[in-house]
């Protein structure tokens, strides 16, 4: 299957969830008010690969990546890292909860997959 749909109520406020798309991992991070906020505030001068917050979502409240680490490609987990996103254990690489990358090897942020929000409450990737 090319897309997935995404019933966006199975994902409470303050979650990560996964889903497998097109053989890979895929994050579906429904983002809390505080946390939209705190990625907004990061200073691009600190980042290694530079986003902003708005250029990697289409809809804030939500956060969509590829879970393959841009090091050597393992999967990072959820809620875990000191930058409140993602943490890859492979060889410990942090990314904050826009996904992007803030401390160890991995040279790239977690890669943003096409998706749109067709109506309230779906989400289709791919
Ligand atoms: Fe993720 Fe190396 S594969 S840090």
């Amino acid at each position: 299957m090319a897309k997935i749909e995404i019933n966006l109520d199975e994902i409470p406020e303050g979650k990560s969830v996964t889903f497998k798309w097109r053989g890979k991992p895929l994050f579906v991070r429904h983002r809390t008010d505080s946390e939209i906020e705190t990625e907004n505030a990061v200073d691009l001068a600190s980042l290694r690969d530079p986003e902003t917050d708005n250029d990697r979502v289409v809809n804030p409240k939500y956060l969509v990546l590829i879970g393959v680490c841009t090091h050597l490609g393992c999967v990072p987990l959820a809620d875990a890292g000191d930058f409140g996103g993602y943490y890859c254990p492979c060889h410990g690489s942090h990314y904050d909860g826009s996904g992007r990358i803030r401390k160890g090897p991995a040279p790239l942020n977690l890669e943003v997959p096409e998706y749109s929000f067709p109506q309230d409450g779906l989400l289709v990737v791919g």
